[in-house]
């Protein structure tokens, strides 16, 4: 089966990148948002990314026009989804919101539609047995900025069968992306390795062993990180770090992925950083 539309459930930091690199690679897309200030804002980011693109000359300027004319933003998921071969779903990380989605989607796709969640620490699984076609089901783990990064953690649930792992594999070679599979357990790879890395970290910090600058120049300069765990963090969003952690640590119900007092007590204290302007370093 070739993808030869798709749907992006979600405008936000994920979602308007995943429907640019659809429309860039000449899928068309329905990008389906909860209300029209939000699908406006999303046009609006792509326009802009785009507009990047075509100033460093990567793109040209008639692929821009072509790009954006081939995303139809819209408020209905019934709409949205009903001619559509694959749906990726990036709404907030929220199990009732993914939970109402999906049973949308589920109530108005095609039989043959395969299904997507771009989640980053929810079960594949379990998300899958909302719908009806739990071997349909798959995880499509785009990492920020979408346009640039280009791994794509490919999630197998439990009953994800071989067709749709090909489909999805090769549609997401179609966007130039590099497609690695992984089965479905909390934090997947990614989060699985990259989260106790962050929190190692904020011990350090914590313990009085380093400085924030310092532990970052340490993983930096010895380790080639091109950005140091903290800063990492702060980009990522404490609140979002702390987040998987705890799923790390109630999935596998084990004390190496406690997460460290010093994060619990900066989110408590609202300095999430980059996007509240402090949390290891300051943005003010
Ligand atoms: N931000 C990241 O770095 C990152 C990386 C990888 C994966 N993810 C995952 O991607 C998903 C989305 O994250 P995000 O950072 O883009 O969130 P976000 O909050 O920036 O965007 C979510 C968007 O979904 C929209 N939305 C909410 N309910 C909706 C509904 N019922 N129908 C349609 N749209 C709806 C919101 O209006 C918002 O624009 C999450 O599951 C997250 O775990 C995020």
């Amino acid at each position: 089966m070739d993808i030869k539309k798709v749907a992006v459930i979600g405008g936000g930091t994920m979602g308007n990148g995943i429907a640019h690199v659809f429309a860039m690679n000449r899928i068309p897309v329905n990008l389906i948002e909860t209300k029209q200030e939000f699908a406006d804002k999303a046009m609006a980011t792509i326009d802009k990314n785009l507009e990047r693109m075509v100033s460093k000359e990567k793109i040209s300027a008639e692929d821009k026009v072509t790009t954006l004319d081939s995303i139809n933003a819209t408020l209905s998921i019934a709409e949205g989804v009903k001619d559509v071969d694959l749906i990726v779903e990036a709404v907030p990380e929220n199990f009732d919101i993914k939970k109402s989605v999906w049973e949308a989607v589920e109530a108005n796709a095609q039989d043959h539609a395969i299904f997507a969640s771009n989640t980053s620490s929810i079960s594949i699984t379990k998300l899958a047995a909302l719908t009806g076609r739990p071997e349909k089901f798959i995880g499509m783990h785009f990492f920020n900025p979408v346009p640039v990064m280009k791994l794509v953690e490919i999630v197998r649930g439990l009953e994800t069968d071989d067709e749709t792992y090909n489909v999805v594999e090769k549609t997401s070679k179609l966007l130039a992306k590099v497609p690695v599979p992984v089965n479905d357990f909390p934090g997947f790879v990614s989060n699985r390795v990259l989260m106790p890395m962050i929190n190692e970290a904020i011990f350090c910090v914590h313990e009085g062993v380093a400085t924030p600058e310092n532990v970052d120049e340490v993983m930096k300069l010895g380790m080639a990180h091109p950005m140091g765990p903290l800063r990492l963090a702060d980009f990522i969003g404490l609140d979002v770090c702390l987040d998987i952690l705890n799923v790390l640590y109630e999935g596998f119900k084990d004390p190496k992925y406690r997460p460290a007092p010093l994060l619990v007590k900066m989110v408590d204290a609202g300095k999430l950083g980059n996007k509240t302007g402090e949390g290891f370093y300051n943005y003010k």
